[in-house]
This record gives structure tokens, C-alpha cells and sequence, in this order.
């Protein structure tokens, strides 16, 4: 089955409270997203088409980005939305298979991905329909009452990641439906028409959202190339 990538950098990464987008932000000297897109292009994953989600206003500093580190990767480029989901909707229209396939939804920010958890989760989508990486909590977990906060039974407890798997026409149909303020990634989209498969993900492939995790993926990073 043919292969397709949404890479989501359609936020504004308030939580960095940074100057410009924590996509954009600087690792080992190249902007995490760059990263991020070699991951998914690595020629053994056969990839045939990535999609880009970046904010409309960030169109030219992307391009500016690419040509200042000699980055000549195809990618179709396409505008975010006011929320994930949004985002996601509009990467979606832009695939130019019609058909079948299989589609990876990642988090732009999220350039650790190694090609081990991205094969393993297309593979596994090909075979269940829709896949994606989680772990275990590391930390135990307590949930918030209105009293205050109870213990959680954190092996019955998975931590989500991406890569998020799914055939195109099953995650087509999941975005045709209306929008919960409970989306925070794609299989809450799904579940509800589909059961969700989970993939063996890895405590690296870590999301880039607060300035302490830059340190780590830089740390990570560095470790990985030696
Ligand atoms: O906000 P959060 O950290 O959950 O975002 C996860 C990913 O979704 C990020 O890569 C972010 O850029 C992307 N996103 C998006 N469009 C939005 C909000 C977030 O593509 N409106």
C-alpha cells in the first residue's frame, strides 16, 4: 500500500514562550522540523508523498529556512487551522493519492522518530487499520476531582504518541465528522469508527513543547549519532 506522511506544525507554540515557532526552533543547528521531515523521507520507509502543515504566516520563513541549509527534500506545503484537528483537516485535502493507502499523522515537533517506530506503526496500520506509538508512564499518575485528586492504577495507563497510523479512507471519514473539544491527537478522532492498535513507541521521541525539552532532544540527539 502506498504511503503518505502529515507532518502538523500548524501551532503557535505558546508554551515555549519563545520569539518564533518551537517548530522552527534550532536543534544541533538545524530547525527541529527539518529534523523532523528527514525522519519521514528516509528512502527505506518509501514515503510517497509529505505534507507539511505550517501556520500561513510562516510559509516564507519555511522556505527561507530550507534554502538556507541546502534542503532540497519535495514536500507539498499547506496552511494549519485554529486547532490540531483543523490542521490535520486541510494536510488531509492535499494527499494526492484519491484512493487507498496508508497515512502517518506526526507531530512536526516531534524529531525524534526513529525509522524503527515509524516502520513498525505503518506496518501496523497496514494490518489493523489504525495504529499509533504509546508507553508507560514512567511516574505515577493521580486524577483531579472537585474534592481534589485520586490515586490512577498507572499500569492500566498508556502515554500517546506519534507516529499516528490509519488506512486514508477510515481516517477521511473520521474527519468528516464534527470536531469535540476532547481531540488532542488523531485516535480520539477515530475511535469511535475504529479500534486503535498500540504500537511499541519509545521514551526519546519525545514532543518539543516547553524549553526544557529542547535541552533533552538536543542531548538525545547527539547521543544518537555517536
Ligand atoms: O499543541 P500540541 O503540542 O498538542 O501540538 C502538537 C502538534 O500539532 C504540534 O506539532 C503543533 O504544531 C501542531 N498543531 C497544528 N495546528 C494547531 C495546533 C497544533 O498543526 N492549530
Amino acid at each position: 500500500l502506498p504511503r503518505f506522511a502529515i507532518l502538523v506544525a500548524g501551532g503557535s507554540g505558546t508554551r515555549m514562550g519563545a520569539d518564533r515557532p518551537k517548530q522552527f526552533m534550532e536543534l544541533l543547528g538545524e530547525p527541529v522540523l527539518l529534523h523532523t521531515l528527514r525522519r519521514f523521507t528516509e528512502s527505506v520507509l518509501q514515503v510517497q508523498q509529505c505534507v507539511v502543515v505550517l501556520p500561513a504566516n510562516q510559509f516564507t520563513t519555511w522556505h527561507q529556512l530550507c534554502a538556507q541549509h541546502g534542503i532540497s527534500i519535495p514536500h507539498t506545503v499547506v496552511a494549519g487551522g485554529v486547532t490540531r484537528w483543523a490542521s490535520v483537516r486541510n494536510g488531509l485535502k492535499f494527499l494526492s493519492e484519491p484512493t487507498e493507502g496508508i497515512v502517518a499523522v506526526h507531530d512536526g515537533v516531534r524529531p525524534l522518530a526513529s525509522t524503527t517506530i515509524i516502520e513498525n506503526t505503518y506496518a501496523a496500520a497496514a494490518e489493523h487499520g489504525a495504529a499509533i506509538a504509546a508507553v508507560a508512564p514512567k511516574d505515577s499518575v493521580r486524577g483531579l476531582s472537585k474534592e481534589g485528586s485520586y490515586a490512577m492504577d498507572r499500569s492500566r495507563l498508556r502515554l500517546v504518541q506519534t507516529p499516528q497510523c490509519f488506512e486514508l479512507n477510515l481516517l477521511r471519514r473520521a474527519y468528516e465528522l464534527p470536531e469535540l473539544p476532547t481531540f488532542t491527537d488523531d485516535a480520539s478522532v477515530v475511535e469511535d469508527l475504529h479500534t486503535i492498535h498500540l504500537v511499541a513507541g519509545d521514551y526519546s521521541n519525545i514532543k518539543i513543547t516547553t524549553p526544557e525539552d529542547l535541552v533533552l532532544a538536543e542531548a538525545l540527539m547527539r547521543a544518537r549519532q555517536t
